[in-house]
């Protein structure tokens, strides 16, 4: 079965409001540009290769505002695709999704406005369609370090309501389930927003996959016990050293794996590697409001009146605890520095 997460259809754009999940399925329409922007930033859209195509298509649903006359369209068109660039700083798709729209106006420039237009949302439609098929890629390579019975814990949410095809981490299970694997998933819940009870659980069932979401805190002893085989994660952003940055718990989860010498694996599309930073160090973390810590869904406290809370939206996982990188070119491992360049110099 094919689920999606955003849909563009006569140019229109539609998206599945993430922040309801699981309680409710619904659909909204992104209108114009602070409509996407506010989407992305409030997390009604998210995970980094979607946000990336999302906020492509959010750049054509705005061109349809903006004037022919070409300086003053090449002005506005910049301002917007800064506007969405600065949105969320992490996950480095959405630079790289706007980036490539981009060049393109800039190296079409001497066209008239219409055609850079169609040759926009021609672009737009494009990156979607090569996200489905990294997905698919990445899915074929990670399912290959699948054995059947495998007990795999997750962290966050990777699956379709994260890129525009079936997923990065998740997509690697649903190939393995494919392939006639019997796969179980141990889900963190992934506090403070709950990406995996909310969001994973939601797909694995869908999938007809068995899962039990725990809490965060329990997967060293789940590990201890014997209980997990392998991780899988996804990434936001991984720089030229294998430094990745992923969503906050990521790098407990490493440390936990490494102690207990358990696989832990890492899967991303090319478009999450960010070549012109050396290291991980480097990676901007968003740091998100107080408020999704101190409330539950929004609106239940959980802490005193007036507690501080402090909201790092990703951390970052050094390269030596990682035992390989699963991309859409095929599984890296260490030496990552050179590894990582061999296979990027293939796809650029
Ligand atoms: O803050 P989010 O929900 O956008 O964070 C998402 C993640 O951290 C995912 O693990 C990541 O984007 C990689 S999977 C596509």
């Amino acid at each position: 079965m094919t689920y999606v997460s955003i849909k563009f259809s006569k140019n229109r754009l539609f998206y599945i409001d993430q922040t309801k999940l699981p309680l409710e399925e619904k659909w909204l329409e992104c209108k114009n540009l602070n409509d996407g922007y506010s989407a992305i930033k409030n997390l009604n859209v998210r995970g980094a290769p979607l946000i990336g195509i999302f906020a492509a298509y959010v750049i054509i649903i705005h061109l349809k505002s903006l004037p022919l006359e070409k300086s003053l369209f090449l002005k506005e068109f910049k301002r917007a695709i800064a506007y969405l660039k600065g949105c969320r700083p992490t996950a480095v798709n959405l630079a790289w999704a706007l980036q490539r729209l981009e060049t393109l106006c800039w190296e079409n420039q001497s066209r008239s406005v219409s055609r850079i237009k169609e040759m926009l949302a021609r672009e737009a439609r494009l990156m979607h369609r090569e996200d489905i098929s990294l997905c698919d890629n990445m899915a074929a390579f990670g399912a290959k370090l699948i054995s059947d019975n495998d007990r795999v814990l997750t962290h966050c949410n990777t699956g379709f309501l994260a890129t525009a095809g079936k997923g990065t981490a998740l997509a690697v299970i649903y190939q393995a389930k494919k392939d006639k694997k019997n796969v179980t998933v141990y889900v963190d819940e992934t506090r403070p927003l709950l990406q995996g009870a909310r969001l994973t659980a939601w797909e694995l069932m869908k999938n007809k996959i068995t899962a039990f979401v725990i809490c965060d805190n329990s997967a060293a002893y789940l590990m201890r016990k014997g209980l997990i085989d392998k991780v899988f994660v996804g990434a936001d952003r991984i720089a030229a050293n294998g430094d990745v940055a992923n969503k906050i718990g990521t790098y407990s989860a490493a440390l936990a794996a490494n102690f207990h010498k358990i696989p832990f694996y890492v899967v991303a599309p090319f478009t999450t590697f960010d070549l012109s930073l050396a290291s991980g160090g480097d990676i901007p973390i968003e740091q998100r409001p107080q408020d999704e810590v101190r409330l539950i869904m929004g609106s239940l406290p959980v802490v005193p009146k007036k507690a501080k809370a402090c909201n790092f939206a990703f951390d970052l996982t050094p390269h030596d605890l990682i035992t390989a990188i699963v991309s859409d070119k095929g599984i890296i491992y260490p030496p990552y520095k050179e590894n990582i360049k061999k296979i990027m110099v293939k796809i650029m």
